[in-house]
């Protein structure tokens, strides 16, 4: 493994620290110029830092809010195990209600809470322990969850192809390697040449900010493209996979993923281009059948019109719309790589399949 590398793979975008009982972000908002820490203490901080995107990427949503509910339970004076548990409940749901598309969140947070109800009638520091030890469990286990993601991914690909991805699904937005981009630190620490276009990313630029910085600097070839710059590079032919991430994955295979990853499927479909989507079983929903039960985040206009620029690109009075997730239809998708392996159509079966208990013994 060379040391770029080893620096981005085993960077810790969220980090616990148990002696001083501290939660640590890397503030995602001011990179790729600033790399700092930011600590979480209070419901307040952690539902803005959330909201900002300073924590980003439906798998470290997940891992940031399991600690977060730790620090909150840890200050809550309650001394009546009821009162205890209802005042837990209301800090996740703020939480919750902090960005509704990654299921992450809502998946962990419900984790959290099963374990202080399995725990409620321990002494305070047995619960306390209990919830600890379930968030680095999340936080571990999608460590072991993006390595896999990133071995079958790299399956798919051959020495010298070009691979386009959108936004950024790399160790920032998890734990570790990434999801859709973990094939390519892991193709760096085999000597395996790739090519990678990431589109930028309109319009808070993950693709720009994140995923090129992080590729970069683990030493891979990486060429940093605009959105609209996607159908020409696959005409050149330049692209033989496409692999994005994924916020929630419905029972039927539509998935929700950063505004724009539809738009890159329909292209990929034009080009003849297998189009790959990458994500731990933690982000998909089978209890949301289609991509029509999906909630779709709406956010500030101000991010389309004046966040990047020193001049406002609009007048105040223009009406914009700013989802931040688009749902790409199943039939657009080759196949959808998780910790357990490659599912391919029909989704309906091969997703179900994925959460059937093997047969005993
Ligand atoms: O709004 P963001 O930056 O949180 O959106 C992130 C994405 O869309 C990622 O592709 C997705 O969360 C997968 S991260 C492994």
């Amino acid at each position: 493994m060379n040391d770029a590398v080893k620096l981005v793979t085993h960077a810790q975008n969220i980090r616990y620290d148990k002696e001083q009982e501290a939660l640590y972000i890397i503030d995602q908002s001011l990179l790729p110029t600033k790399e700092a820490e930011l600590r979480l203490q209070t419901v307040d901080e952690m539902v803005e830092a959330i909201r900002s995107l300073r924590v980003r990427g439906a798998p470290a949503i997940g891992i940031c809010a399991a600690y977060c509910l730790y620090i909150l339970a840890r200050s809550i004076g309650e001394t009546d195990p009821a009162a205890f548990q209802a005042q837990l409940r209301a800090y996740s749901a703020q939480l919750n209600a902090s960005r509704p598309t990654a299921v992450n969140l809502a998946w962990a947070l419900g984790e959290m809470e099963r374990t202080a109800a399995a725990h409620a009638g321990d002494a305070r520091p047995a619960l306390l322990q209990a919830l600890y030890e379930k968030a680095a469990a999340i936080h571990e286990d999608d460590i072991a969850k993006c390595a896999a993601i990133s071995e079958y991914g790299l399956s798919l690909l051959q020495e010298g192809d070009g691979v386009l991805t959108h936004c950024n699904a790399g160790p920032l937005a998890t734990s570790r390697y990434g999801t859709a981009q973990g094939p390519f630190f892991l193709a760096a620490e085999r000597g395996m040449r790739l090519r990678v276009y990431a589109d930028e990313t309109r319009p808070l630029l993950q693709g720009a900010r994140l995923t090129s910085y992080e590729l970069h600097r683990a030493g891979v070839d990486v060429t940093l493209i605009c959105d609209n710059m996607a159908s020409m590079v696959m005409k050149n032919g330049w692209v033989q996979a496409c692999f994005v991430g994924c916020d929630r994955v419905a029972a039927n295979g539509d998935t929700a993923n950063k505004i724009g990853t539809s738009g890159v499927a329909i292209l990929a479909k034009h080009y003849g281009i297998p189009f790959y989507v990458l994500g731990p079983t933690t982000t998909i929903d089978l209890d949301c059948p289609d991509g029509s039960h999906i909630p779709i985040e709406l956010r500030d206009p101000e991010e389309i019109k004046t966040l990047w620029y020193e001049k406002p690109m609009a007048l105040p009075g223009v009406t914009c719309y700013n989802p931040s997730f688009d749902v790409t239809d199943h039939r657009l998708i080759t196949g959808i790589v998780t910790e357990k392996g490659i599912c391919r159509a029909p989704y309906t079966e091969s997703l179900a399949k994925l959460f059937q208990s093997p047969p005993p013994g």
